[in-house]
């Protein structure tokens, strides 16, 4: 990675052609306070800067108009630029973020943004002066000072409302994320340090004594009972993935997201000893399901039967461990929703209202907004969905398309009104707003989940619809809506206890019973609202002392390759085909969580997981596990060897025990990407101690030699031990392989229920070790291209100057590569300005 370092030294200053770039950037900063009046078509306020490009598109970030600028300029964007931009999208925005809304911190990053506030400072008229390393910097301001376009852009901000209008526009920018976990931190501060660590002479006494207490102390973990149900005096931990929509096949980005980040979270838990129980389910009404079952001519039960095992047979596959999988379709389902729902009802939390809904007479139902197609009133676009339009981007009533046609049929609906009931969600504002206050302080709420509901309590909170005239749903008891079933949002949640419900009669134990237990939701982002927001007021309003979520965890989301994976185009590895790979399922597990989307998108991509599978797992974990293992089997029989520990082991205890640590601290906070790279860092100490200590050169010395191999072997035979303990919540099966190559004794798991965890020595000398052989495998590169040619699909970016060309028959080369710069545009946009590259969920247009 580039480094500010590197970007700052003398030798790096930067060129005229990068000065221009960080300039355009600020003009463009400028330049939308001026014209802030102006509000671009399809956005309700001013927001700036932007730029109207011919094809009708706006940019709004300084970064990506920067990009475009070069691209339609002819003038090629040197690497060095790029590192620039990249610099100003991701370190400069934040700084300059942090510093208007007062969160900076000046002992992070200094200098970066003593270097950004000297910039200002030179705009407004104040001398700066560096001194000592960072001298050089000042003929860079010199140079600055003297390009005649910059001063005279400086000048006009300085007059009129320039500087206030910055500042404003700054304060409205999202706000820099919480100061928890190093990657979340504003202006990166504190990041991990490589290298050296030292240790006091009391760090390392303690190590060596944790070492030499071995297994013995270790309280052995119990076998799981079920149904697992809280007990006193323990740590009774709840945890829910969102529930699958039953009729889609997840992709990676849902597996990521729900099951798997729960399943590693679970299995950790238990690890350390607690009282957990991990419940999930398909998601089996609404129209969605409706609809699939006329497309396969079956009756909805079947399709969500069918697709029901398709489910339950990935997720065995990945090794998803759920002490209950369920579904929504069944009797506690209704029995329970219906209690619910009358609890409100009898509480005074529903209200009725007429709603005007589209009609087909031909197909005999009411038409859900995505079922319905027609021309857009704002833009004329012919094909117009019932809630959005693709052309022009405006959110649409469906009752206001002109010619409308049900999608099915293409008969023209009519407009019906119907009653229907609303969750008074503005008379549990106050309530929800208490119970919110203390659970995000108490609770390890991820930032995303913070913000998107405070951005929904921030608008103020209207009554939601929770009835749908629909027939595959939860039937509403109320004899005034007799033909009606439950909105899937307000019965998908209720899912989460009719699941456990249908595990044990007990159920309430679990649900009803927020003093003992502690709920862990976990979602991708697109789902927090209705975790947060929505289902707690079902709840609250219910008033039947049930359990609120404690802790809410919300990926971002995770991309294919730079684009979405999508099924209608054929883009991205589903689930089901990811074992038709010949990749073992604990590779997909590692990868996955390597690139864990947390507290930022990432991207799934073949080359890197190649690239994470070679270096990490076989030329790091698996060389280290395995090397650790054949010294004991080559030149000590199969046996430990004795140990006598000199400084140097002592040192790597110590280093080891502390990685451990940083592993369950993270783990603690859910921070499953974090916790993982100290899993890998323990194996590269190890490594380099092979490395350093050569066994296989002092296995052939004399007496001391030999005992220092023996030493050097039994030390780093345990850390392979420890591995395969931290291992298990990640790649279950690597570790139980680990485990029975070294014949290590069950009670080795235990190693995390103490405390903090300590590293001790659990194969003691003479232990006998089993057969090792290698771990992993590597992934070639023509396999690697192979796999990405099956699963790519085709690239299709709806630019019109995409279009234009394939209409001229453009060379695929020249399209593809006009595609390349569209995303990264898009990217560079969205990167800039702060938000995920998908667009935001609608809020209230969920529908299925
Ligand atoms: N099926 C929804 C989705 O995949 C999630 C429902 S979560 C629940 O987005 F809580 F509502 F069940
Ligand atoms: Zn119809």
């Amino acid at each position: 990675m580039f480094s500010k370092e590197s970007l700052f030294n003398s030798r790096n200053l930067p060129g005229q052609s990068s000065l221009v770039i960080l300039f355009v950037c600020f003009f463009c900063l400028f330049v939308l306070v001026f014209f802030s009046e102006r509000v671009v078509p399809f956005l309700s306020r001013p927001t700036l800067p932007a730029l109207l490009l011919p094809t009708g598109l706006h940019l709004f970030s300084s970064n990506a108009i920067c990009r475009y600028l070069f691209e339609v300029s002819g003038q090629e964007c040197s690497e060095f630029c790029n590192q620039w931009l990249e610099w100003e999208a991701t370190d400069l925005q934040l700084c300059l973020n942090c510093l208007y809304i007062g969160l900076y911190d000046p002992f992070c990053d200094l200098l970066p943004s003593f270097l950004i506030f000297s910039l200002l400072s030179l705009l407004f008229h104040f001398p700066v002066s560096f001194t000592g390393e960072h001298k050089s910097v000042n003929g860079w301001f010199d140079r600055v000072a003297s390009i005649h376009s910059c001063l005279s852009a400086a000048q006009k901000v300085l007059q009129g409302k320039g500087l206030q209008g910055m500042k404003s526009y700054m304060q409205r920018q999202p706000a820099p994320q919480s100061s928890q976990g190093r990657n979340t931190q504003p202006c990166n501060c504190n990041p991990i340090e490589e290298g050296e660590r030292a240790f006091s002479e009391e760090e390392l006494e303690a190590a060596i004594l944790n070492w030499s207490k071995g297994l013995s102390t270790s309280p052995l973990a119990t076998d799981r009972q079920h149904p697992i149900l809280p007990q006193e005096g323990k740590r009774n931990i709840l945890v829910t993935s969102a529930l699958p929509y039953v009729n889609n096949v997840p992709h990676l980005g849902n597996i990521i997201g729900c099951v798997l980040s729960a399943d590693v979270f679970s299995r950790y838990g238990r690890l350390r000893g607690w009282n957990l129980l991990f419940v999930c389910g398909t998601d089996e009404y609404g129209t969605a399901t409706e609809n699939k079952a006329r497309e396969e001519g079956l009756t909805p039960q079947l399709i969500c039967d069918k697709y029901h095992a398709v489910h339950s047979s990935i997720y065995k596959w990945f090794q998803i461990d759920f002490d209950f999988f369920g579904r929504t379709t069944t009797e506690k389902q209704t029995e329970i929703a219906q209690d619910i729902f009358w609890r409100l009802h009898k509480n005074g939390f529903l209200v009725e209202d007429t709603v005007e809904q589209l009609r087909c007479e031909q197909c005999q139902r009411f038409l859900a907004d995505r079922f319905v197609e027609g021309i857009c009133p704002h833009c004329k676009y012919p094909e117009a969905r019932g809630d959005q339009c693709d052309k022009c981007g405006r959110l649409i009533n469906a009752v206001e398309l002109r010619e409308p046609q049900c999608k099915v049929c293409r008969q023209t609906p009519v407009i019906r009104s119907s009653k229907h009931l609303f969750l008074d969600l503005p008379k549990l504002e106050t309530q929800l707003e208490q119970w919110l206050e203390k659970s995000t302080s108490t609770g390890d709420w991820t930032t995303n989940a913070k913000q998107i509901t405070r951005s929904w309590l921030r608008d103020g909170l209207k009554p939601r619809c929770i009835t749908r005239d629909l027939l595959w749903g939860t039937p509403v008891p109320h004899p005034d809506f007799k033909e009606k079933v439950f909105y899937v949002w307000f019965d998908a949640p209720i899912g989460y206890l009719s699941i456990t419900a249908n595990y044990t009669d007990e159920w309430e134990k679990w649900w009803k019973n927020p003093h003992q237990v502690e709920l862990y939701n976990f979602m991708a982002k697109d789902n927090v609202p209705f975790h947060s927001v929505v289902f707690p007021c079902s709840l609250l309003g219910a008033q039947d002392n049930y359990t609120l979520v404690s802790h809410l965890v919300a990926t971002e989301y995770l991309n294919y390759e730079d684009t979405k994976f999508s099924k209608s185009r054929g883009v991205g590895v589903f689930g089901d085909m990811a074992k038709d790979t010949g990749i073992p399922a604990d590779v997909w597990r590692f990868y996955l969580l390597y690139v864990r989307p947390e507290g930022q998108d990432s991207a799934f991509s073949w080359a890197d997981m190649a690239l994470k599978n070679n270096s990490e797992l076989l030329n790091n974990l698996g060389n280290f596990i395995n090397r650790a293992g054949m010294f004991v089997t080559k030149f000590f029989e199969g046996c430990v060897p004795v140990m006598e520990l000199q400084q140097e082991d002592k040192k790597l205890l110590a280093l080891v025990g502390w990685e451990l640590q940083q592993y369950i601290q993270l783990m603690d906070k859910v921070k499953i990407r974090d916790a993982l790279k100290h899993i890998l860092n323990i194996s590269r100490h190890g490594n380099q101690y092979i490395q350093v200590n050569e066994p296989w050169k002092n296995i052939k010395g004399g007496d001391t030699e030999r005992q220092r191999a023996g030493t050097v072997t039994g030390v780093s035979v345990n850390i392979a031990c420890l591995l395969s303990v931290m291992l298990m919540p990640y790649m279950p099966e690597v570790s139980q392989t680990i485990r029975n190559q070294l014949n290590a004794p069950q009670s080795c798991v235990s190693t995390m229920l103490q405390g903090n965890g300590t590293f001790v020595c659990s194969l003691c000398a003479g232990h006998r070790i089993g057969t090792v052989s290698p771990l992993f495998q590597k992934l070639e590169a023509d396999q690697i291209e192979a796999l990405k040619k099956r699963f790519g699909g085709q690239q299709v970016f709806d630019g019109d100057k995409v279009r234009a060309l394939k209409a001229q028959n453009a060379e695929k080369a020249v399209i593809t590569a006009e595609v390349a710069k569209l995303l990264d545009l898009k990217k560079q946009l969205a990167l800039a300005e702060g938000k995920s590259p998908e667009p935001a969920p609608q809020k209230g247009k969920k529908k299925k």
